[in-house]
C-alpha cells in the first residue's frame, strides 16, 4: 500500500524543493505506533529543516513535519501503544515526517488529546505553548511586576507570551519588525511595543529598553531572532540579568563583548524544549499537558490560525508561511 507524503530530494527553497510523492505506508516497530495524520502546521523549525538551516540535519529524501494531530491506528508493540489504537493524539515528530498521509513514531511521543480542542488546537498544542509556558513560569519565573523583553512577539509564540503576562502579572516589552502589529499586540495586552524596522532603530533599542523599564536594565529577555536585534537586547540586561536565546529567525548570531556580561553579571542561555523535556518527570509532563489544555482551552495559548492547505497544495502553504502580510500558522489539512 502507499500513501501520499510532501518529500523533499535535497535542502533548499521549500516552496521549490518540496514535492508530493507516493511512499510505501511505513509500519510501527515495537514501541512505535502508526498514526492516520489529520492536520500539521508549518512551523519556523520546519522551513529551517527544509532549508538545511537546522539543528537536525535532513536524511534525504525526508518528509518534514514535526508537530501535529492524527489518530492511531495501529501499533507495533507495547502496552502504551496498543492504549492509545483509536485516540486522537498530538503527534510530537522529532526526525520529522509527519507531513504525510501516515506517520510513525514512538508511542511516548504521542499525546492523548482532550476532546474540546479543535484539531487546529490540536495540532498546535504543544511546541508554542509549552516553550511560552516553560520560558516565561518554569526557567526565568518572571515575578509579577517585573519586565520581560522579547523579540519576534508578533509570532504565534510571542502573542502566547503577552498573554501570558496580562494573566501572570509581569509586563512585557515586546520588539517587532513592523509598524503594523503594534496595534495588534497592545490590543493583546502587551505593555510596550517597539518598532524595530531598520538599523537605526535597532541601534536605538538597547536605549529604549533602559529609558523603558527604567530599573537599570533588563532583567529578563527572550530572543528568537538573534544578530544585531538580539545583541542590542544582550547589551539592554541589567544587574544579574537572564536572556534566553530560543531560536534564530535572522540567521546571524549574537555578537557582543564579554565585558557586557562580566560587568553586570548578566547571562544568555540557550533554550531548547526537547532537551527541557527530556529531563522531567512523567508527573511534570502529565500536568503540563493539562495546564496547557485548560490555557489553550481559555484563550491564553490559543494559536491564531491562518488557514489551511491541502498536502497538495503544500508549495503554497509554505509560500504563505513565509509571507509576512499572512497572519497567523499555516497548517497542512492531510486527512
Ligand atoms: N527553542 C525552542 O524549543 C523553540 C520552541 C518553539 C519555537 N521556537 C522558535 O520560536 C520562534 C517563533 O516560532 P513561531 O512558530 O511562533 O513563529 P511564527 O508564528 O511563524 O512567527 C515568526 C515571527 O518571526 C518574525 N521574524 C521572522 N524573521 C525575522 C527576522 N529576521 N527578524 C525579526 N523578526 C523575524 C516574523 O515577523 P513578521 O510577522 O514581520 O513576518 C513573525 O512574526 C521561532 O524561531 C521558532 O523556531 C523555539
Amino acid at each position: 500500500m502507499t500513501i501520499q507524503a510532501a518529500q523533499f530530494a535535497a535542502p533548499g527553497v521549500p516552496a521549490e524543493v518540496l514535492q508530493v510523492r507516493d511512499l510505501p505506508q511505513p509500519q510501527p516497530g515495537p514501541g512505535e505506533v502508526l498514526v492516520r495524520m489529520r492536520v500539521s502546521p508549518v512551523n519556523p523549525s520546519d522551513m529551517m529543516f527544509i532549508r538545511g538551516q537546522y539543528t537536525l540535519q535532513a536524511s534525504c529524501p525526508a518528509v518534514p513535519g514535526f508537530e501535529g494531530v492524527g489518530v492511531v491506528v495501529a501499533s507495533g508493540g507495547g502496552l502504551r501503544g496498543r492504549l492509545f489504537i483509536g485516540r486522537r493524539v498530538v503527534v510530537l515528530n522529532p526526525r520529522g515526517g509527519n507531513w504525510a498521509e501516515y506517520a510513525v513514531v514512538p508511542a511516548t511521543n504521542v499525546i492523548p488529546i482532550s476532546s474540546t480542542l479543535s484539531d487546529q488546537q490540536a495540532a498546535t498544542f504543544f511546541v508554542n505553548p509549552a516553550t511560552a509556558w516553560v520560558m516565561t513560569r518554569e526557567v526565568l519565573k518572571v515575578p509579577a511586576g517585573q519586565w520581560l523583553v522579547q523579540t519576534a512577539a508578533a509570532s504565534a509564540l510571542g502573542r502566547m507570551v503577552v498573554r501570558l503576562g496580562r494573566i501572570c502579572g509581569f509586563r512585557t516589552f515586546c520588539v517587532v519588525r513592523r509598524a503594523g502589529q503594534a496595534d495588534e499586540l497592545k490590543a493583546l495586552g502587551a505593555d510596550h511595543v517597539e518598532v524595530c524596522a531598520d538599523e537605526a532603530s535597532v541601534r536605538e533599542l538597547t536605549n529604549r529598553i533602559f529609558n523603558v523599564t527604567g530599573q537599570g536594565g533588563a532583567r529578563f529577555a527572550i530572543d528568537a531572532v538573534g544578530g544585531p536585534l538580539g545583541s542590542a537586547v544582550v547589551s539592554s540586561l541589567g544587574r544579574n540579568g537572564r536572556m534566553l536565546a530560543y531560536g534564530t529567525l535572522s540567521g546571524q548570531p549574537l555578537s557582543f563583548h564579554p565585558r557586557t556580561l562580566m560587568t553586570v553579571g548578566s547571562s544568555v542561555e540557550g533554550f531548547w524544549l526537547g532537551n527541557f523535556m527530556a529531563e522531567k518527570s512523567l508527573f511534570f509532563r502529565l500536568s503540563l499537558v493539562r495546564r496547557l489544555t485548560n490555557l489553550i482551552r481559555s484563550g491564553v495559548l490559543h494559536t491564531d490560525i491562518a488557514g489551511e492547505w491541502g498536502l497538495n497544495d503544500v508549495r503554497a502553504a509554505v509560500l504563505a508561511a513565509e509571507d509576512s502580510s499572512v497572519r497567523g500558522k499555516c497548517l497542512l489539512r492531510i486527512s
